[in-house]
């Protein structure tokens, strides 16, 4: 028989990213819906370790849902890799009457899920990050916010590029994945996208290229260059000794994780966060939450991050069309 929740648990991991806020609302809001009681864990399993345990009520989560970053905080904790920190952990949930437990985090923090869920801890994991690089689902909680932060912030250096005849290379987020480059490519119109999945390192067809659009009567040359093959500044001076054309390096950093999440960011978290609690009283355990082909559903974890992910030949194509 399934075993009854009564108390669950909410925990951020790992990077944060915008709507993971309104995530926690729901899960606080949803839960006490249903008639549990909700605790949330402050600065994830590191928390849970130290027991920055806190009890939730309807509102200890208002005014959140358009703020970025996450009012639980986040962090990364090696204890907790280890089968004693795992096992301190489920105790501690014991402890404090916790039996189900939400943990908003990207790939690691789902493995600290399944040790939670191996220790007796019914635990479900959602989708929170801003890379767009989990396998199983189609949407994670901050890609939308981040995309769109980078490309209003790409737009202003094209500008500037234009204005000047310049070469920009503008570097986002994505240290193994180009998912934020390949979106900012192609909204806004980038010359060129390089990103860890494709890029093979040639630069001189980049050269190539810039050369040739400028042959052409192109103003700018905007090259949106992912976190994961890095080297923004050398490459610009490469680049600029190659061509004799003015070239700069952005680098857009953190401001991509934070800020007010867009309504996509607020709304699938939010069903995301209802759906958790919801097959946490189904008895499930030991799932993640995903999208997928237009629907919210569930996966084992272990095949979840037995999946891969791959960034799709024609929508590649098409970018480096236009
Ligand atoms: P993300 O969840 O964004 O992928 P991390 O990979 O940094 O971020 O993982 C977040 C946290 O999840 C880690 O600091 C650690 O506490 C926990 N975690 C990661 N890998 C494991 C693992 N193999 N076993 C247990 N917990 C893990
Ligand atoms: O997961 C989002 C992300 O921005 C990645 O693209 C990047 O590799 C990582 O976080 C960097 O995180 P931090 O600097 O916090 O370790």
């Amino acid at each position: 028989m399934a075993k009854e929740i009564k108390t669950i648990g909410v925990m951020t991991s790992g990077g944060d990213a915008p709507g993971m806020n309104a995530a926690i609302r729901a899960v606080v809001r949803t839960a006490l819906a249903r008639g549990l009681k909700v605790k949330g864990i402050k600065k994830g399993y590191q928390g849970l370790l130290n027991e920055e345990i806190m009890d939730m009520e309807a509102r200890s989560v208002s005014e959140i849902i358009q703020r970025g970053g996450t009012i639980l905080g986040t962090a990364r904790c090696l204890e907790f890799k280890t089968p004693e920190g795992q096992k301190k952990g489920a105790d501690i949930c014991r402890k404090c009457g916790i039996d189900g437990m939400v943990v908003i985090g990207g790939d690691g923090s789902y493995r600290g899920a399944q040790a939670l869920s191996r220790n007796g801890i019914n635990t479900i994991g959602l989708p929170g990050t801003i890379d767009l690089d989990i396998a199983c689902t189609d949407y994670t909680i901050g890609f939308d916010t981040a995309v769109n932060t980078a490309m209003s912030a790409i737009d202003k250096v094209k500008d500037t590029s234009s204005s000047h005849e310049r070469c920009s290379i503008i570097e986002v987020m994505g240290r193994h994945a180009g998912y934020i480059a390949l979106w900012c490519g192609v909204a806004n119109g980038a010359e060129d996208i390089l990103i860890p999945e494709k890029y093979d390192f040639n630069e001189q067809s980049i050269i190539n290229n810039i050369i040739a659009n400028r042959k052409k009567g192109k103003t700018h040359h905007i090259i949106i260059n992912a976190e994961g093959i890095g080297h923004s500044t050398s490459m610009a001076r490469r680049i600029e000794a190659a061509t004799g054309i003015e070239t700069r390096a952005t680098i857009l950093g953190y401001m991509q994780r934070g800020g007010s999440p867009t309504a996509k960011d607020r709304y699938y978290a939010s069903i995301m966060g209802a759906y958790a609690v919801d097959i946490l009283l189904q008895g499930k355990t030991n799932r993640v939450v995903g999208y997928k082909r237009g629907e919210f559903t569930d996966f084992d974890i272990e095949s979840a991050l037995n999946m891969e992910k791959s960034i799709d030949e024609y929508q590649f194509e098409v970018a480096q069309i236009l």
